[in-house]
Protein backbone atom coordinates (compact mmCIF):
# COMPACT_ATOMS: atom_id res chain seq x y z
CA UNK A 1 0.00 0.00 0.00
CA UNK A 2 0.93 3.98 0.07
CA UNK A 3 4.22 3.41 1.87
CA UNK A 4 4.11 7.22 2.15
CA UNK A 5 1.00 7.58 4.63
CA UNK A 6 1.58 8.86 7.77
CA UNK A 7 1.33 6.22 10.43
CA UNK A 8 -1.55 6.24 12.42
CA UNK A 9 -2.41 7.49 16.16
CA UNK A 10 -4.90 4.94 17.67
CA UNK A 11 -6.82 6.13 20.57
CA UNK A 12 -8.60 3.03 22.61
CA UNK A 13 -12.35 3.92 23.47
CA UNK A 14 -14.63 3.37 26.74
CA UNK A 15 -14.98 -0.15 25.32
CA UNK A 16 -11.79 -0.80 24.27
CA UNK A 17 -12.10 -0.39 20.53
CA UNK A 18 -9.08 0.75 18.96
CA UNK A 19 -9.83 3.73 16.40
CA UNK A 20 -7.72 5.56 14.40
CA UNK A 21 -6.82 8.71 12.64
CA UNK A 22 -9.39 9.29 9.61
CA UNK A 23 -9.25 7.39 6.60
CA UNK A 24 -11.29 8.97 4.37
CA UNK A 25 -13.92 11.88 4.60
CA UNK A 26 -16.78 12.38 2.04
CA UNK A 27 -17.52 15.75 1.59
CA UNK A 28 -20.75 17.65 0.80
CA UNK A 29 -21.62 14.50 -1.95
CA UNK A 30 -24.31 15.28 -4.17
CA UNK A 31 -25.71 12.52 -6.43
CA UNK A 32 -28.05 12.75 -8.74
CA UNK A 33 -29.47 10.34 -11.48
CA UNK A 34 -31.18 12.78 -14.19
CA UNK A 35 -33.98 14.68 -11.77
CA UNK A 36 -33.57 11.72 -8.78
CA UNK A 37 -31.18 13.01 -6.62
CA UNK A 38 -29.98 10.14 -4.59
CA UNK A 39 -27.69 11.92 -2.35
CA UNK A 40 -27.96 15.36 -1.18
CA UNK A 41 -24.93 17.38 0.43
CA UNK A 42 -23.59 14.44 2.33
CA UNK A 43 -20.53 14.91 4.36
CA UNK A 44 -19.10 12.48 7.41
CA UNK A 45 -15.94 11.20 8.21
CA UNK A 46 -14.68 6.97 8.27
CA UNK A 47 -11.90 6.50 10.87
CA UNK A 48 -9.28 3.87 10.54
CA UNK A 49 -10.32 0.23 12.49
CA UNK A 50 -13.93 1.70 12.95
CA UNK A 51 -16.74 -0.27 11.98
CA UNK A 52 -19.36 3.02 10.16
CA UNK A 53 -22.89 1.89 9.34
CA UNK A 54 -24.82 3.72 7.24
CA UNK A 55 -28.52 3.13 7.28
CA UNK A 56 -32.21 4.61 6.33
CA UNK A 57 -35.39 3.19 4.77
CA UNK A 58 -35.31 1.91 1.18
CA UNK A 59 -34.45 4.27 -1.30
CA UNK A 60 -32.62 6.61 1.33
CA UNK A 61 -29.20 6.46 -0.96
CA UNK A 62 -27.16 4.33 1.35
CA UNK A 63 -26.27 2.17 -1.79
CA UNK A 64 -25.79 5.06 -3.79
CA UNK A 65 -23.56 6.33 -1.02
CA UNK A 66 -21.07 3.10 -1.27
CA UNK A 67 -20.99 3.51 -5.36
CA UNK A 68 -19.88 6.73 -4.24
CA UNK A 69 -17.16 5.73 -1.90
CA UNK A 70 -16.12 2.72 -4.37
CA UNK A 71 -15.66 5.26 -7.28
CA UNK A 72 -18.07 3.03 -9.27
CA UNK A 73 -20.34 6.57 -9.13
CA UNK A 74 -18.77 9.87 -9.62
CA UNK A 75 -21.03 12.61 -7.67
CA UNK A 76 -21.90 15.63 -9.50
CA UNK A 77 -20.67 18.04 -6.41
CA UNK A 78 -18.32 17.45 -3.61
CA UNK A 79 -15.44 15.58 -2.55
CA UNK A 80 -13.89 12.34 -1.56
CA UNK A 81 -10.57 12.41 0.60
CA UNK A 82 -9.00 9.52 1.51
CA UNK A 83 -5.77 9.18 3.49
CA UNK A 84 -5.76 13.31 3.74
CA UNK A 85 -5.89 13.96 -0.24
CA UNK A 86 -8.27 14.64 -2.42
CA UNK A 87 -8.90 11.73 -4.81
CA UNK A 88 -9.20 12.83 -8.12
CA UNK A 89 -11.83 10.95 -10.36
CA UNK A 90 -10.54 7.37 -10.98
CA UNK A 91 -11.44 4.05 -12.14
CA UNK A 92 -13.18 1.53 -9.72
CA UNK A 93 -10.39 -0.89 -10.67
CA UNK A 94 -7.44 1.70 -9.40
CA UNK A 95 -9.72 2.56 -6.67
CA UNK A 96 -9.69 -1.32 -5.73
CA UNK A 97 -6.02 -0.73 -5.88
CA UNK A 98 -5.98 1.71 -3.36
CA UNK A 99 -7.36 -0.89 -1.06
CA UNK A 100 -11.02 -0.72 -1.58
CA UNK A 101 -13.09 -3.45 -1.39
CA UNK A 102 -16.66 -4.43 -0.94
CA UNK A 103 -19.77 -6.99 -1.72
CA UNK A 104 -23.16 -5.79 -3.49
CA UNK A 105 -26.57 -6.14 -2.37
CA UNK A 106 -27.70 -8.57 -4.93
CA UNK A 107 -24.57 -11.32 -5.21
CA UNK A 108 -22.39 -10.78 -8.10
CA UNK A 109 -20.32 -13.60 -7.99
CA UNK A 110 -19.30 -16.62 -10.47
CA UNK A 111 -22.51 -19.27 -10.59
CA UNK A 112 -20.62 -21.43 -12.97
CA UNK A 113 -17.25 -21.62 -10.99
CA UNK A 114 -15.93 -23.07 -7.81
CA UNK A 115 -15.93 -21.36 -5.13
CA UNK A 116 -11.58 -21.26 -5.04
CA UNK A 117 -12.14 -19.95 -8.27
CA UNK A 118 -14.85 -17.30 -7.28
CA UNK A 119 -12.15 -16.07 -4.42
CA UNK A 120 -9.14 -16.51 -6.50
CA UNK A 121 -11.02 -13.51 -8.83
CA UNK A 122 -10.66 -11.26 -5.79
CA UNK A 123 -6.91 -11.40 -5.74
CA UNK A 124 -7.08 -9.76 -9.40
CA UNK A 125 -6.17 -6.37 -8.59
CA UNK A 126 -2.84 -7.45 -6.56
CA UNK A 127 -1.87 -9.62 -9.47
CA UNK A 128 1.56 -8.58 -10.92
CA UNK A 129 2.27 -10.64 -13.65
CA UNK A 130 0.68 -10.62 -17.12
CA UNK A 131 -2.24 -12.55 -18.94
CA UNK A 132 0.43 -13.79 -21.21
CA UNK A 133 3.19 -14.94 -18.60
CA UNK A 134 0.24 -16.90 -16.65
CA UNK A 135 -0.48 -18.32 -19.92
CA UNK A 136 3.05 -19.38 -20.46
CA UNK A 137 3.86 -20.47 -17.07
CA UNK A 138 6.87 -18.71 -16.20
CA UNK A 139 8.68 -18.86 -13.01
CA UNK A 140 7.27 -15.74 -11.77
CA UNK A 141 4.05 -16.04 -12.68
CA UNK A 142 4.38 -19.52 -11.31
CA UNK A 143 5.59 -18.23 -7.80
CA UNK A 144 3.21 -15.26 -8.29
CA UNK A 145 0.05 -17.73 -8.79
CA UNK A 146 1.74 -20.12 -5.50
CA UNK A 147 1.46 -17.35 -3.14
CA UNK A 148 -2.08 -16.32 -4.45
CA UNK A 149 -3.07 -19.87 -3.84
CA UNK A 150 -1.72 -19.74 -0.41
CA UNK A 151 -3.77 -16.28 0.75
CA UNK A 152 -6.67 -17.95 -0.41
CA UNK A 153 -6.80 -20.92 1.47
CA UNK A 154 -5.98 -18.85 4.30
CA UNK A 155 -9.33 -17.24 3.62
CA UNK A 156 -11.10 -20.18 3.30
CA UNK A 157 -9.59 -21.49 6.85
CA UNK A 158 -10.73 -18.24 8.19
CA UNK A 159 -14.56 -17.88 6.95
CA UNK A 160 -14.54 -21.86 8.08
CA UNK A 161 -15.87 -22.87 4.03
CA UNK A 162 -12.95 -25.62 3.67
CA UNK A 163 -15.74 -28.58 2.75
CA UNK A 164 -17.54 -25.98 -0.31
CA UNK A 165 -14.18 -24.77 -1.81
CA UNK A 166 -14.42 -26.88 -4.73
CA UNK A 167 -18.39 -26.65 -4.79
CA UNK A 168 -19.65 -24.26 -8.15
CA UNK A 169 -21.82 -21.66 -6.35
CA UNK A 170 -24.88 -22.24 -8.22
CA UNK A 171 -25.22 -24.94 -5.93
CA UNK A 172 -24.38 -22.99 -2.93
CA UNK A 173 -27.69 -22.20 -0.20
CA UNK A 174 -27.67 -17.70 -0.13
CA UNK A 175 -26.72 -17.47 3.40
CA UNK A 176 -23.39 -19.70 1.73
CA UNK A 177 -22.89 -17.40 -1.37
CA UNK A 178 -23.23 -14.56 0.95
CA UNK A 179 -19.80 -15.70 2.73
CA UNK A 180 -18.19 -16.57 -0.26
CA UNK A 181 -18.78 -12.92 -1.41
CA UNK A 182 -17.27 -12.04 1.66
CA UNK A 183 -14.23 -13.90 0.81
CA UNK A 184 -13.76 -12.79 -2.10
CA UNK A 185 -13.52 -8.93 -0.89
CA UNK A 186 -11.04 -10.00 1.75
CA UNK A 187 -9.02 -11.91 -1.11
CA UNK A 188 -8.09 -8.38 -2.48
CA UNK A 189 -6.73 -7.56 1.26
CA UNK A 190 -8.52 -4.33 1.81
CA UNK A 191 -7.74 -1.89 4.21
CA UNK A 192 -11.32 -0.21 3.48
CA UNK A 193 -14.26 -2.97 3.22
CA UNK A 194 -17.14 -1.81 2.04
CA UNK A 195 -20.17 -4.16 2.73
CA UNK A 196 -23.99 -4.08 1.43
CA UNK A 197 -26.50 -5.23 3.15
CA UNK A 198 -23.93 -8.64 4.25
CA UNK A 199 -27.27 -9.80 6.26
CA UNK A 200 -30.26 -9.58 4.04
CA UNK A 201 -32.41 -12.53 3.41
CA UNK A 202 -30.54 -14.84 6.37
CA UNK A 203 -32.05 -16.71 9.05
CA UNK A 204 -30.78 -15.98 12.83
CA UNK A 205 -27.87 -18.50 12.85
CA UNK A 206 -26.56 -17.09 9.00
CA UNK A 207 -26.93 -13.83 10.70
CA UNK A 208 -24.87 -14.40 13.68
CA UNK A 209 -22.16 -16.52 11.64
CA UNK A 210 -21.80 -13.20 9.61
CA UNK A 211 -21.67 -11.07 12.46
CA UNK A 212 -18.93 -12.65 14.23
CA UNK A 213 -16.72 -12.73 11.14
CA UNK A 214 -17.28 -9.05 10.11
CA UNK A 215 -16.20 -8.34 14.02
CA UNK A 216 -12.86 -10.88 13.41
CA UNK A 217 -12.27 -9.82 10.04
CA UNK A 218 -11.99 -5.83 12.00
CA UNK A 219 -10.12 -6.79 15.21
CA UNK A 220 -7.69 -9.72 13.64
CA UNK A 221 -6.98 -7.41 9.78
CA UNK A 222 -7.66 -4.25 11.45
CA UNK A 223 -9.58 -3.47 8.59
CA UNK A 224 -11.99 -0.65 8.53
CA UNK A 225 -15.45 -1.42 7.23
CA UNK A 226 -18.64 0.50 6.24
CA UNK A 227 -21.58 -1.77 6.58
CA UNK A 228 -25.06 -1.05 5.23
CA UNK A 229 -27.95 -3.20 7.34
CA UNK A 230 -31.41 -3.58 7.60
CA UNK A 231 -31.35 -5.34 10.90
CA UNK A 232 -31.45 -2.72 14.18
CA UNK A 233 -30.15 -4.91 16.06
CA UNK A 234 -27.05 -5.93 14.31
CA UNK A 235 -26.29 -2.39 13.54
CA UNK A 236 -26.85 -1.37 17.31
CA UNK A 237 -24.67 -4.48 18.32
CA UNK A 238 -21.50 -3.99 15.84
CA UNK A 239 -21.59 -0.06 14.94
CA UNK A 240 -18.95 2.33 16.41
CA UNK A 241 -20.86 5.04 14.60
CA UNK A 242 -24.01 5.24 12.23
CA UNK A 243 -24.78 7.85 9.45
CA UNK A 244 -28.49 7.58 9.24
CA UNK A 245 -29.71 8.75 5.81
CA UNK A 246 -33.53 9.24 4.73
CA UNK A 247 -34.40 10.89 1.25
CA UNK A 248 -30.95 11.68 0.16
CA UNK A 249 -30.33 13.81 3.32
CA UNK A 250 -28.18 12.98 6.05
CA UNK A 251 -30.37 12.92 9.46
CA UNK A 252 -28.18 11.60 12.04
CA UNK A 253 -24.53 10.57 12.73
CA UNK A 254 -23.20 9.22 15.62
CA UNK A 255 -22.63 6.68 18.61
CA UNK A 256 -25.26 3.99 18.33
CA UNK A 257 -27.07 5.35 21.17
CA UNK A 258 -26.92 8.78 20.05
CA UNK A 259 -28.57 7.92 16.71
CA UNK A 260 -31.45 5.61 18.59
CA UNK A 261 -32.42 8.48 20.46
CA UNK A 262 -32.75 11.31 17.69
CA UNK A 263 -35.79 12.25 17.53
CA UNK A 264 -34.91 13.08 13.89
CA UNK A 265 -34.21 8.98 12.97
CA UNK A 266 -37.48 8.00 15.30
CA UNK A 267 -39.48 9.93 12.79
CA UNK A 268 -37.81 8.93 9.73
CA UNK A 269 -38.27 5.22 10.70
CA UNK A 270 -41.89 5.83 11.71
CA UNK A 271 -42.47 7.21 8.59
CA UNK A 272 -43.61 10.45 9.93
CA UNK A 273 -43.79 13.07 7.38
CA UNK A 274 -41.48 15.84 6.52
CA UNK A 275 -40.69 18.47 4.24
N1 LIG B 1 -28.56 3.69 -11.38
C1 LIG B 1 -29.62 4.42 -11.00
N2 LIG B 1 -30.37 5.09 -11.90
C2 LIG B 1 -31.42 5.84 -11.52
N3 LIG B 1 -31.83 5.98 -10.25
C3 LIG B 1 -31.15 5.31 -9.31
C4 LIG B 1 -30.01 4.50 -9.62
N4 LIG B 1 -29.53 3.97 -8.47
C5 LIG B 1 -30.32 4.42 -7.48
N5 LIG B 1 -31.29 5.22 -7.98
C6 LIG B 1 -32.31 5.93 -7.20
O1 LIG B 1 -31.66 6.62 -6.16
C7 LIG B 1 -32.38 6.53 -4.93
C8 LIG B 1 -31.51 5.88 -3.88
O2 LIG B 1 -31.28 4.51 -4.21
P1 LIG B 1 -30.30 3.56 -3.40
O3 LIG B 1 -30.29 2.26 -4.11
O4 LIG B 1 -29.02 4.25 -3.20
O5 LIG B 1 -31.07 3.43 -2.00
P2 LIG B 1 -30.82 2.45 -0.77
O6 LIG B 1 -30.84 3.29 0.45
O7 LIG B 1 -29.65 1.59 -1.01
O8 LIG B 1 -32.16 1.57 -0.76
P3 LIG B 1 -32.40 0.02 -0.34
O9 LIG B 1 -32.45 -0.01 1.16
O10 LIG B 1 -33.73 -0.30 -0.95
O11 LIG B 1 -31.27 -0.78 -0.91
C9 LIG B 1 -33.65 5.74 -5.27
O12 LIG B 1 -34.67 6.67 -5.54
C10 LIG B 1 -33.26 4.96 -6.49
O13 LIG B 1 -34.40 4.68 -7.29
MG1 LIG C 1 -29.33 -0.39 -1.22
Amino acid sequence: MNAQAPLTTFTTTADGRRIGDVLMEMKNITLRFGGVRAVTDISFDIREGEIRSIIGPNGAGKSSMLNVISGFYVPQEGEVWFRGARRPTMKPYKVARQGIARTFQNIALFDGMSVLDNIMTGRLTLMKSSILQQALWWGAAEREETAHREKVEKIIDFLEIQAIRKTSVGRLPYGLKKRVELARALAAEPKLLLLDEPMAGMNVEEKEDMCRFILDVNDEFGTTIVLIEHDMGVVMDLSDRVVVMDYGKKIGDGTPDEVRNSQAVIDAYLGVPHE
